[in-house]
């Protein structure tokens, strides 16, 4: 049976127009040259006054976190300053926190609700499912291959699938099987590009050249077969390919197909078909991580949006439509193979697990979620979302006069006021250079973020914005006014 059967898959794709690299990137350049234009000290004042006067409930639950949990929050992508916020309710678009302030919900918990939070359709699946087999079994469950065979069917690259715990745990995983069957040890990664927290991938995070600065805990040996390369740079990557061929080759490529953090530095339009023809010249193995692409940049992926197809493909977030152990890898069934679970296995695999992994909670979850996905055309529609938020923010942007730059690949939209994740660290010169600048940057990101907040927008880390299905035309121009009196602020 052919399950690359992608016919029954909406048309549409999440993404309507690739940005113009050629016109972002000196814009980049010109937003992190330029001195910080942060929020009027007497304005932010007024921002902090808003978590103090109306947000009691949350400072006392934070201050409660503290002494439990390690600084009082276990995401990094929560914020922080000046506490975290504490959510009672979620639904669609929106987020209502214990003290009763209602927010517009662009964080949609770091990506995977597409659909929008809490959504009735698949709460109802996952409802009926709890009560019919709880969460987890430890044995086959019809969602694992009903998940398994729709995944297989609308995303090229994916001939089988396995589940994994987290988008973490899914990196590792296709890693260890790059390496157990290309029998070679290097993996490159772009700079700045983030995979999951495992020991091999805490390198050259956030900002390319970084190597092993957030590798505290991480012995040496632990990064030593990990290699990073400028964004969008073909030729850097070829010259390490070669440079390993004389060393025992090159296991595998990894990007985030969009380009490195959900594309804060985007690709070239074409960077990613150079690129497998690269590996194809190299013998590398080029896996995607589509942990945050997967199912946002339509039902195929980046995959499908590029016509690009990967031997192997990371997926999260999306995968599970919000709920729990959202991981899994997919790619081609001869590398796949590999992969063979059950206690009777005698053939030589890549050693993988987890006692919830597969689990039917999740399994349902993500089935009904991707099935709703495929029904409403959800990535088209949360892109369209995600274009009207773009483009109202590029007028505000200019009518204001400020430097800033916003851009979307359809639902995922970025928008830059500090820069600080733009910041030139390309050479160790450079990375010196603008280490103390990058704290200042980071905290003005933080208060970006604060003042959003205060004005009823909930983004992710100050500077991306999620849309979802739940994004009509009216949250959107909402969503604007509120970002404009914010901007206007500075
Ligand atoms: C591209 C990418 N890969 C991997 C991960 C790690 O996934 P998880 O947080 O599920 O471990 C993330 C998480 O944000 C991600 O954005």
């Amino acid at each position: 049976m052919n399950f690359h059967d992608t016919s029954s898959a909406p048309a549409q794709s999440g993404i309507s127009q690739w940005p113009d690299t050629d016109a972002l990137y000196p814009r980049f350049e010109a937003l992190v040259k330029q001195p910080l234009r942060p929020i009027r000290r007497a304005a932010m004042t007024d921002v902090l006054n808003y978590f103090e006067q109306r947000c009691q409930g949350s400072a006392r639950l934070a201050e409660q976190a503290k002494a439990v949990i390690p600084g009082g929050v276990q995401h990094n992508l929560a914020f922080n300053y000046p506490f975290p916020l504490a959510i009672k309710e979620a639904r669609g678009a929106h987020m209502t926190d214990v003290d009763g302030n209602r927010y517009i919900d662009f964080l949609q918990a770091g990506g995977p609700t597409l659909l929008g939070s809490n959504h009735p359709v698949v709460l109802e699946r996952v409802k009926g499912l709890l009560d019919e087999c709880g969460p987890t079994t430890g044995l086959l469950h019809e969602y694992e291959v009903k998940l398994a065979e729709l995944v297989c069917q609308v995303m090229p690259g994916v001939d089988m699938l396995r589940m994994m715990g987290s988008g973490t745990e899914a990196v590792m995983g296709a890693i260890r099987l790059a390496r157990a069957y290309s029998g070679k040890k290097r993996v490159i990664k772009i700079g700045g590009g983030y995979h999951g927290w495992s020991d091999q991938m805490v390198y050259g995070m956030r900002l390319p050249k970084t190597g092993r600065m957030e590798a505290i805990g991480i012995p040496r040996g632990a990064t030593a077969a990990t290699q990073e390369s400028l964004p969008n740079d073909l030729e850097a990557i070829r010259r390490k390919l070669k440079w390993n061929r004389l060393r025992g080759g090159t296991a595998a490529v990894i990007v985030e197909p969009f380009g490195p953090e959900s594309g804060t530095r985007p690709v070239t339009r074409n960077f990613n078909a150079a690129l497998r023809k690269l590996c194809d010249e190299f013998d590398t193995l080029l896996i995607f991580d589509e942990v945050v692409t997967g199912f946002r940049a339509g039902m195929g992926g980046a995959q499908g949006y590029f016509g690009v197809t990967p031997d192997l493909t990371v997926l999260g977030k999306c995968l599970t439509g919000g709920y729990p152990m959202a991981g899994a890898i997919g790619g081609r069934r001869d590398i796949m193979m590999m992969l063979v679970g059950g206690i009777g296995t005698t053939t030589k695999r890549a050693f993988v697990g987890g006692t919830l992994t597969a689990n039917p909670l999740s399994c349902a979850a993500g089935y009904f979620a991707l099935q709703e996905m495929r029904r409403t055309d959800a990535a088209f529609k949360a892109g369209q979302a995600g274009d009207r938020m773009r483009n109202g923010l590029e007028q505000i942007i200019e009518r204001l006069g400020l430097p800033y730059v916003a851009y979307n690949m359809g639902s995922i939209v970025h928008l830059q006021t500090s820069g600080v994740m733009l910041l030139d660290t390309s050479s160790l010169l450079k990375l010196a250079r603008v280490k103390n600048e990058a704290k200042e940057r980071k905290h003005m990101m933080e208060e970006m973020g604060a003042a959003y907040s205060a004005h009823g927008v909930i983004t992710l880390a100050g500077s991306r914005i999620y849309t979802s299905l739940a994004d009509s035309d009216e949250v959107i121009d909402d969503a604007l006014n509120r970002f404009e009196d914010v901007l206007k602020l500075v």
